[in-house]
């Protein structure tokens, strides 16, 4: 167990764990996520939907070229993580994953023991200097040369006050030209029954959520062209297969996803 743990406190990374069935959760975000659960019972099925556009994207960014990759708000790892399908796709890929959540981080570690291509880092997205100038990402990442930049289902954990769309400009101000950004953000325009009472459980932990509509996260792509699809709800990104989207269309489009291309 790492130090510093909160086991009594929920926390995102790990509820999101739990609901991929993962095994690093503990009893509080277990109870956290099953009463989200009970009034939004398609969660797990947008979680799935959302870790399948992942995949997806990850293989259009290798496939576009990208070798190198930085992960920010990577949380914690389960089956399907970024190195594991960009290095499947591409020995050659190197990642840098960042959360700031000391579980996430410690696992990370574990996980990539041995993998000289891959490290994480844990710091706060917003520090965007300390991430980029860390000795790991000078040693994996090479900046004059793209990079895919992905932020999936973490900017939704950043109020207003902090002004995410300058926290995106500032990494894309710092990635070479051909650079791109992969973001996921969940969002209320589907008006799911149950959204607004899950997002209440949310509000007692440490880490609210604050779901922004189609205009807002598109503001996030602010100098970057939308590639195909544009910004969807994540399920309609690209679809490869039935196993890309579940049954019910609000749960497909919980989180709006789009890649963008830095020209
Ligand atoms: C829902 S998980 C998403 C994990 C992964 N990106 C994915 O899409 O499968 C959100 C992650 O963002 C991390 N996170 C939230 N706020 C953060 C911040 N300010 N800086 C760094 N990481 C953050 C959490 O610790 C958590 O691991």
């Amino acid at each position: 167990m790492p130090s510093g743990v909160d086991q009594v406190m929920p926390n995102a990374a790990r509820v999101y764990d739990y609901w991929l069935d993962g095994a690093h959760n503990f009893a509080a975000d277990r109870a956290l996520a099953d009463k989200i659960q009970q009034v939004l019972p398609g969660i797990r099925d947008a979680i799935r939907v959302h870790r399948a556009f992942l995949r997806r994207a990850v293989q259009f960014l290798v496939d576009s070229g990208i070798r190198q990759f930085l992960d920010v708000g990577s949380g914690i790892p389960t089956v399907g993580n970024v190195h594991e399908i960009a290095q499947r796709a591409n020995p050659e890929c190197r990642v840098v994953y960042v959360d700031k959540e000391s579980v996430a981080v410690a696992h990370s570690e574990l996980l990539l023991a041995g993998n000289d291509r891959a490290a994480v880092i844990q710091a706060d997205l917003r520090d965007v200097e300390k991430i980029l100038d860390h000795p790991q990402t000078k040693r994996l990442l090479d900046l004059d040369q793209p990079v895919g930049l992905l932020m999936l289902a973490v900017l939704h954990f950043v109020p207003d006050s902090w002004d995410p769309a300058g926290i995106v400009a500032r990494y894309r101000d710092r990635l070479a030209s051909g650079s791109y950004v992969t973001l996921s953000h969940a969002t209320t325009d589907g008006s799911p029954a149950g959204l607004a009472e899950a997002l209440r459980f949310y509000e007692q932990t440490p880490e609210p959520m604050y779901l922004r509509g189609y205009d807002e996260v598109l503001r996030f792509f602010a100098g970057f062209e939308l590639v195909e699809s544009g910004l969807v709800g994540c399920a309609f990104w690209r679809p490869s297969g039935p196993g890309d989207s579940c049954n019910s269309t609000e749960m497909n489009a919980l989180a709006y996803a789009g890649v963008g291309r830095k020209p």
